[in-house]
C-alpha cells in the first residue's frame, strides 16, 4: 500500500514539474494582433510586455501588422539604442512575421517605418536557455550568461510563477500522501 501511494505521489510530483513547462511557444508580440505600432503611452510600451513574459530558446515571436505600412527589423544593440534602420541584421515586411528565438541572450527589434522607433515602437527580449524550462523555480539569470546584454532586469514571469506553484503543489501532495 505504502509502495503504491509512493508511486502515485512520485507520478504527481513529476507531472507537476512538467505540465506546462515543456512546450515551445509562439508568442504574439504585445499579446494582441494590433500591438505592432507606436505605443500610446509608456505603460503601453512593448518593453513593458516583454518584461512580463519569459522567453526560452525554441520559442517564436509572431507579429501581425500591415506590411504596406510597417516592418520588423532585428538589429544590433547599438542600432536599437539609436533607432538606426539602415543596416538591420534581418528585415521582415510581409505583415505576418515569425522569428524563432534560436539562441539565448538579447534580441533587439525596432520598427522599420519612418520615425516609429524614435516614438517607442521597439523592444528587447532576453532569451533564456532551455535549462531554465526544467528547473521549476527559475533562478535569475546571471549577467555572465548574457555577455553584452541589455541592462534589463529579468522580472518574475508567468513561467516562474506557474513553475513555483506547481512545485509547491507537488510537494504538498507528496507531504500529504507520505504523512
Ligand atoms: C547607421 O548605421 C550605419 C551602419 O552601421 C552607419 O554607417 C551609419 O553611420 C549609422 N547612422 C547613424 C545616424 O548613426
Amino acid at each position: 500500500m505504502a509502495c503504491f501511494q509512493r508511486a502515485v505521489a512520485c507520478a504527481l510530483v513529476l507531472m507537476s514539474l512538467f505540465v506546462g513547462l515543456s512546450q515551445a511557444k509562439d508568442l504574439l508580440v504585445g499579446g494582441k494582433t494590433d500591438a505592432w505600432k507606436i505605443p500610446s503611452s509608456e505603460s503601453d510600451s512593448l518593453n513593458k510586455w516583454a518584461e512580463k513574459a519569459r522567453f526560452l530558446v525554441g520559442d517564436s515571436l509572431a507579429w501581425k501588422y500591415d506590411g504596406q505600412k510597417d516592418s520588423v527589423l532585428q538589429v544590433t544593440k547599438e542600432a536599437y539604442a539609436s533607432c538606426n534602420t539602415t543596416s538591420p541584421i534581418e528585415e521582415y515586411k510581409d505583415g505576418n512575421t515569425k522569428v524563432k528565438l534560436d539562441r539565448s541572450g538579447p534580441f533587439y527589434f525596432i520598427s522599420g517605418a519612418e520615425g516609429h522607433c524614435e516614438k517607442g515602437q521597439k523592444f528587447v527580449v532576453l532569451v533564456l536557455s532551455q535549462k531554465h524550462r526544467h528547473t521549476g523555480i527559475s533562478p535569475a539569470p546571471s549577467p555572465a550568461e548574457f555577455e553584452g546584454g541589455p541592462a534589463v532586469a529579468p522580472t518574475s514571469s508567468a513561467y516562474t510563477l506557474r513553475g513555483g506553484f506547481l512545485v509547491a503543489f507537488g510537494v504538498l501532495v507528496l507531504g500529504l500522501i507520505l504523512m
